[in-house]
């Protein structure tokens, strides 16, 4: 067995370290994620105003920001039992669509594509035949034109001739794995660029309601703040104005390029690389009526997409065994050896920051492709002409998007239908301006709220669910815990050994040169890894998540 050490995994949010053990085949056999940051945005929320949760919890990740944010004001809220407004509701709804998009949009042009394009390879393409070849994946292909791809080049052939590679230095350059012609290569290298350009536009939507981005600030206990916004016209045009050039971009350019992809790497994804066990978890969410929503909500196993069971927080437990964590919640780290060396992780040792949630016992995966197993085997009228369009144009069935390459078709696919249902958000809520219901925040005394009280907050976040648990006593924060998206997938080993998603994906994959281990960057960079926002600090008296869904009790907690 070979040991390879990947420290950090760049080109993510936070420290991941990765180390697979490799046979004499190259073929991995054991793989261990290793979250490597510590972080301890729990304790500063102890004590603290419930009604600050949300601008403390936000700083957790400078990704995430967000969806933090909102969940931690969500839970207080919860506990409050506080109910929010439709127009509070939808705008925030409306903050969170357009950071969907632009999420995936930055996840796969600038923190995963080079694991499949390889940009030196560009620089033989012919320009008039990456024209052609651009017409086989969209029938209006994004920014295509000879000069366009022209000037491409020229900007590539510039970079190595003045020696600097800019954001495409550092990469496995020539590797055998790489399989796109270098027509197919400059077509994804200047969606690159465009995209770079393009995500301030919708980093501009989610501003528009959220006052700024990073870190939105119009989300307060009870509603939201952005009224004049919500009210002048102009606002809302020019959020849906930066949401049509979004879909124009996902409809001619991610989307086509997913099925570019899915060609070049159909060996690869028939082959099953990049498969986890097939546990799949979705909380469902953003709502237009009774009857739709986005996201359907449930669970699936062993990728037996003809059961889907309701999902159940209760069933939810975490674990520190394999956690740098003693088991009454105390930190333990013990990764150096005596001479002040680092550890590699063995079998038996603790290895990660990120504690090991499971649900029902089992590892979980969660994001964008769990919710789109989920929902299309919930039969999501939605979300389900966008798959069976996929699978069709690119002669795949529902399975084989349990890949690498279908976490990313997955993300994809999910942009579109977000571009094309935003839309019925935006009327939902001119249908409330018209009919005189401008109110965004309900009204509520703070001294008369119960003291003591305990909520949570459930939602899908870009790369998952992400779950906020806090409990007031005497009106300040006692407790507070998270589980992120990230702490599910790149969840360390359980007491059992039963490895987390990250993990379980690993297993099997071949890697060429273990010098230039490619294929497991491929791998993780496919489930889009925020690892700020993963690490979280038990709680000493240990968390007992199932009582958090009890919304106000007394001052017995
Ligand atoms: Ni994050």
């Amino acid at each position: 067995m070979k040991k390879i050490v990947i420290d950090p995994v760049t080109r993510i949010e936070g420290h991941l370290r990765v180390e697979v053990e490799v046979d004499e085949g190259g073929v991995v056999r054991e793989a261990y994620a290793s979250g490597g940051l510590f972080r301890g945005i729990e304790i500063i929320l102890k004590n603290r105003d419930p009604r600050d949760a949300g601008l403390l919890a936000g700083r957790i990740c400078g990704v995430c920001t967000n969806s933090h944010f909102r969940a931690a004001v969500s839970s207080v809220e919860d506990a409050y039992g506080i109910e929010l407004p439709k127009n509070a509701q939808i705008i925030r709804d409306l903050i969170a669509m357009a950071l969907f998009i632009q999420d995936h949009v930055v996840h796969f042009y600038h923190l995963h594509s080079l694991d499949f394009v390889d940009v030196t390879s560009a620089l033989q393409a012919d320009a008039a035949l990456a024209l052609e070849e651009a017409k086989k994946y969209a029938k209006n292909p994004y920014a295509s034109s000879l000069s366009h791809y022209e000037a491409v080049l020229l900007k590539l052939q510039n970079f190595v001739k003045a020696g600097r590679l800019g954001p495409f230095a550092y990469g496995y350059w020539g590797h055998s794995a790489y399989k796109l012609t270098p027509e197919q290569n400059l077509i994804i290298i200047s969606h690159y660029l465009e995209a770079l350009k393009f995500q301030t536009e919708l980093s501009k939507a989610v501003a528009i309601f959220g006052g700024k981005t990073p870190h939105p600030q119009s989300i307060v206990v009870g509603g939201v703040t952005s009224v004049a916004d919500m009210l002048n016209p102009q606002r809302l045009n020019d959020y849906i104005f930066s949401i049509k050039e979004a879909k124009e971009f996902v409809d001619n350019a991610y989307l086509s390029d997913m099925k570019l992809l899915a060609a070049a790497y159909r060996d690869e994804i028939k082959a099953g690389t990049g498969r986890g066990a097939g546990n799949f978890f979705s909380v469902g969410g953003y709502a237009f009526d009774a009857t739709q929503q986005l996201f359907s909500s449930g669970v699936v196993y062993g990728h037996d997409f003809s059961k889907v069971e309701e999902f159940d927080e209760s069933k939810i437990t975490e674990e520190v065994d394999r956690a740098w964590y003693s088991a009454d919640g105390e930190v333990c780290y013990t990764d150096l050896n005596d001479d002040g060396t680092l550890k590699t992780a063995k079998s038996d040792d603790k290895y990660s920051w990120i504690k090991a949630p499971r649900y029902n016992g089992e590892a979980m995966e969660c994001g964008p492709l769990a919710r789109v197993f989920v929902s299309y085997a919930k039969s999501n009228e939605l979300i389900k002409p966008f798959v069976d369009e996929f699978l069709k144009d690119t002669d795949l069935e529902l399975t084989d998007l349990s890949s690498s390459v279908g976490r990313n078709a997955a993300r994809a696919i999910e942009s579109a239908y977000i571009c094309e249902y935003v839309f019925k958000l935006v009327s939902d809520l001119l249908q409330n301006i018209k009919h005189d219901d401008t109110q965004t925040w309900a009204k509520y005394e703070f001294e008369k709220l119960p003291h003591c009280a305990k909520g949570r907050a459930f939602f899908e976040v870009p790369r998952g669910v992400l779950s906020h648990f806090v409990s007031i006593k005497d009106q300040k924060i006692e407790n507070y815990s998270v589980i992120a998206p990230t702490t599910w997938n790149a969840s360390p080993k359980d007491r059992f050994g039963k490895r987390g998603a990250y993990e379980q994906a690993l297993i099997g994959i071949k890697i060429k040169d273990t010098a230039k281990p490619l294929e497991v960057l491929r791998v993780i960079h496919s489930f889009d890894p925020c690892l700020a926002c993963a690490v979280h600090v038990i709680d000493a008296k240990g968390v007992e998540l199932g009582n958090y869904k009890i919304k106000s009790v007394s001052c017995m907690v």
